[in-house]
């Protein structure tokens, strides 16, 4: 299926790399510009020469309050209106739930909730409802099945999807609002959690991973693009009468019914 991308322009989060990076790239490969947001300036650099003008480097940190004038100048910059926004970032810190810290909580918070809900405050204006305005929350499979060691995500990323259903009803009918829960992926968020095993049990990266693997019903990590596709197809109007859902794109790990 070809999506009509043309002359659209998408705010995507966490851009420079692993999950948001594969969006950026379907997007532009579909002739969408991008406004491209992560923290370090250099890696955005690199991303437009690889992948070209269509990409609008905008550095900035989701979770901090002064992201949101950054974000709302590089939209006036851009035009002024967008067709959607993926909400995504880097990951919140693992641990377990007793173990952690107050400021490691509200920074989880901060990053998946407290700056995603200024984010949208702001960007809800910019999003054209003439067309069909398209919200993507990136979020976990942890919000159907939790994830053992991970429990800022097991505990906060339920109540994001809920974000999204909310929304869904409030932005309805002129915008849509989704979520998209990834099981495992090969990008550096996903390594870093297997070399992390590795050091708690005291076993190889390659045999964390394998683990992680052997429990994946389609047996291994997912390609970043696996999940790019199904996030464009959200955004495009190929996905018009989809809203308020909660899609896994797993290998099928996650074993809760439905
Ligand atoms: N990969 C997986 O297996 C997996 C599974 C389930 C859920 N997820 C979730 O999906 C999301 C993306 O994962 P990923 O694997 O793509 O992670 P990743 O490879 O670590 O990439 C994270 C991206 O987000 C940016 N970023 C990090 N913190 C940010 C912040 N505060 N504000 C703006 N940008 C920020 C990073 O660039 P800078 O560092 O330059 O800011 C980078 O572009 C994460 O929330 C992760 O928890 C991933």
């Amino acid at each position: 299926m070809k999506l009509d991308l043309e002359g659209r322009t998408h705010l995507v989060g966490g851009a420079s790399r692993g999950l948001g990076r594969a969006v950026t790239a379907e997007l532009v490969a579909g002739g969408a510009r991008v406004l491209a947001l992560s923290r370090t300036r250099e890696t955005l650099d690199a991303l437009r020469e690889e992948l070209g003008d269509a990409v609008l480097p905008l550095a900035a940190d989701i979770a901090a309050p002064d992201a949101v004038a950054t974000v709302q100048r590089a939209v006036a910059d851009a035009g002024g209106r967008l067709d959607g926004v993926v909400i995504n970032g880097g990951g919140p810190p693992a641990g377990r739930a007793l173990a952690l810290s107050d400021e490691q909580w509200l920074g989880a918070y901060e990053l998946l909730i407290g700056g995603p809900l200024r984010l949208l405050r702001a960007l809800v204006p910019t999003l054209k409802a003439d067309d069909g305005g398209s919200v993507v929350f990136i979020t976990s499979s942890s919000v159907r099945q939790p994830i053992p060691g991970l429990d800022t995500s097991n505990v906060l990323r339920p109540g994001v999807a809920a974000l999204a259903k909310v929304l869904a009803r409030e932005l309805g009918p002129e915008i849509r609002v989704n979520s998209v829960g990834p099981g495992r992926f090969d990008t550096d968020r996903g390594r870093s959690l297997d070399t992390a095993r590795s050091q708690r049990e005291g076993i190889s990266v390659e045999e964390a991973r394998a683990a992680v693997e052997a429990t994946i019903p389609l047996g291994r990590y997912g390609d970043p693009a696996e999940l790019g596709r199904l996030v464009a197809f959200l955004l495009s109007d190929a996905g018009s009468y989809v809203s308020g859902a909660a899609v896994q794109v797993d290998g099928g790990s996650v074993t809760a019914v439905p």
